[in-house]
């Protein structure tokens, strides 16, 4: 639900506090990736997508490199600093000068939690237009321990109540907290200045927020989530446990999209892969961020494409490799062993085998042999390659660039071409082909002589 069709506006608040101290990590917890995205990023990109018009991110004291990950994502994004960790109502409290800003709905979101759903975020958002000041959302946990629990009254949320804080019935109830919320900004600041430290772990715990709302004869709403969309990550092995279910979750998608995966459970995914229909993708193939795969491309076993765009019928791989900027027009073929980087490849053009394209635009239907290289590097500067369209370099080829081969123009196979050949006429650059008739017969009496005389006492 956008802003635009709720017509209410929202502010999202992101907690990002954590010391993240499990992860053993130098990077903070949140900037750890989970498809080649930042948690924080996977959050960020959900609450704006619920229609958040405004986000503020939570971070302890000297995180700058959390408020640079923010920027550098939502450049929107406000950064306030809680300097003292004294729990998650205490966190949101943090963020009070836009609190007292006056917006419709606020959301409160766990950087550490990163597969929620935009449509989650909306669903606590549509539970505050339909009459709760505080909407919360839960899950049937496996195992309970440790999260807080919802009390119910009937279908309305009585209190949540922290485990720690728990009686031993409560501890029964498996409906549990994922920490999500939804506040109406009307009462958001008066319920969360009523919260205070009267608990186990002397924190200011958001969760009251439900049992201060219903003391003061306002509603609250329990909504719930799959346990796998709230996971939370507080150590590396939650962190893989999270990457998997993203994985599940977005290789159903591609299938459901029309393309095939011959062994989905092999195929890994950024969280912005884009696969068109018909697309085939065999066992093994890995995608780093920034990749679309147009129709009817297939991408053989074992490749690995990163920053790059696949056109209509094209073909990678087995072994292919595509670094960022490579872009194949429609009908391209990147064969076995060929690594291509920050180059087009022109529509039908095929660079079959063994061969390293970068810095370099190959025009359509040209065809590049085996073992060509461009050497697109001196140690200092890049520069470019640029071959015609219908062009045959022979194999074995080495283009040193800056270099351009015109339209149909043939390269010698082993040549290495360090001048411009024009359209349509051949440049061969190597030694020539000396012939020396029965040079090999001579030779292997010549040795075979020597052998033998070597033999004799
Ligand atoms: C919280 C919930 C609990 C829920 C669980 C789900 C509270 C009081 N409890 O417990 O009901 O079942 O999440 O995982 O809300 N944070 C700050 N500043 C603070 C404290 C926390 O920014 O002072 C941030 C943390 O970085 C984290 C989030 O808030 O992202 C949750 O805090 P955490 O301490 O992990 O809460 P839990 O005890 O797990
Ligand atoms: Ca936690």
């Amino acid at each position: 639900m956008t802003e635009m069709q709720s017509g209410r506006s929202c502010l999202a608040i992101i907690l990002a506090a954590g010391e993240g101290t499990r992860m053993k990590s130098a990077r903070p917890k949140v900037l750890h990736e989970v498809a080649g995205r930042s948690m924080l990023g996977h959050v960020l990109a959900a609450v704006a997508q619920a229609g958040a018009s405004r986000v503020v991110v939570v971070v302890g004291p000297d995180r700058a490199d959390v408020a640079a990950e923010a920027a550098t994502l939502l450049p929107s994004a406000e950064i306030v600093v809680q300097s003292e960790r004294r729990g998650t109502a205490h966190a949101v409290l943090s963020a009070r000068r836009a609190l007292s800003d006056g917006h419709d709905d606020v959301l409160v979101a766990f950087a550490d939690t990163p597969l929620v759903q935009a449509a989650t975020f909306s669903s606590l958002r549509a539970a505050l237009a339909r009459g709760a000041a505080v909407a919360a959302l839960g899950f049937e946990a496996k195992d309970p321990t440790g999260y807080g629990r919802f009390v119910m009254d009937g279908d309305a949320l009585e209190a949540i109540v922290e485990h720690k804080d728990a009686s031993e019935s409560q501890r029964a109830i498996t409906l549990c907290n994922a920490g999500l919320m939804a506040l109406d900004g009307r009462h958001v600041l008066s319920v969360l200045e009523a919260i205070d430290s009267d608990n186990a772990q002397r924190e200011f715990y958001l969760t009251d927020a439900v049992a201060v709302a219903r003391a003061k004869k306002l509603s609250a709403a329990a909504l719930t989530a799959p346990e796998s969309e709230v996971q939370g990550i507080n150590d590396r092995i939650q962190l893989a446990g999270v990457e998997a279910e993203f994985q599940r979750r977005k290789r159903l998608a591609v299938m459901a999209a029309g393309a095939t995966l011959a062994a989905p459970e092999t195929v890994f995914f950024s969280f912005d892969t884009q696969v068109g229909r018909d697309v085939l993708i065999e066992p093994n193939v890995v995608f780093g961020p920034g990749v679309a795969v147009a129709d009817g491309a297939v991408i053989h076993a074992f490749s690995h494409l990163e920053g790059a765009e696949v056109g209509p019928g094209a073909t990678v791989g087995p072994y292919g490799r595509l670094r960022p900027g490579a872009k194949l027009g429609m009908g391209a073929k990147v064969g076995n062993f060929v690594e291509i980087k920050a180059a087009d490849i022109g529509a039908g053009a095929k660079v079959s085998h063994l061969t390293y394209i970068g810095d370099a635009s190959i025009g359509a239907d040209a065809n590049i042999g085996a073992g060509t290289i461009t050497c697109n590097y001196d140690g200092f500067a890049k520069a470019k390659t640029t071959i015609g369209a219908g062009a045959f370099v022979g194999s074995n080829s080495s283009l040193v660039a800056p270099v351009t081969i015109g339209e149909r123009a043939y390269v010698g196979s082993g040549s290495v071409i360090t001048k411009d050949v024009a359209p349509d006429s051949l440049a061969v650059a190597r030694g020539r082909q000396v012939a020396k008739e029965g040079w090999a017969t001579t030779f292997r009496a010549a040795a075979k002589a020597r052998k033998d005389a070597a033999k004799k006492p």
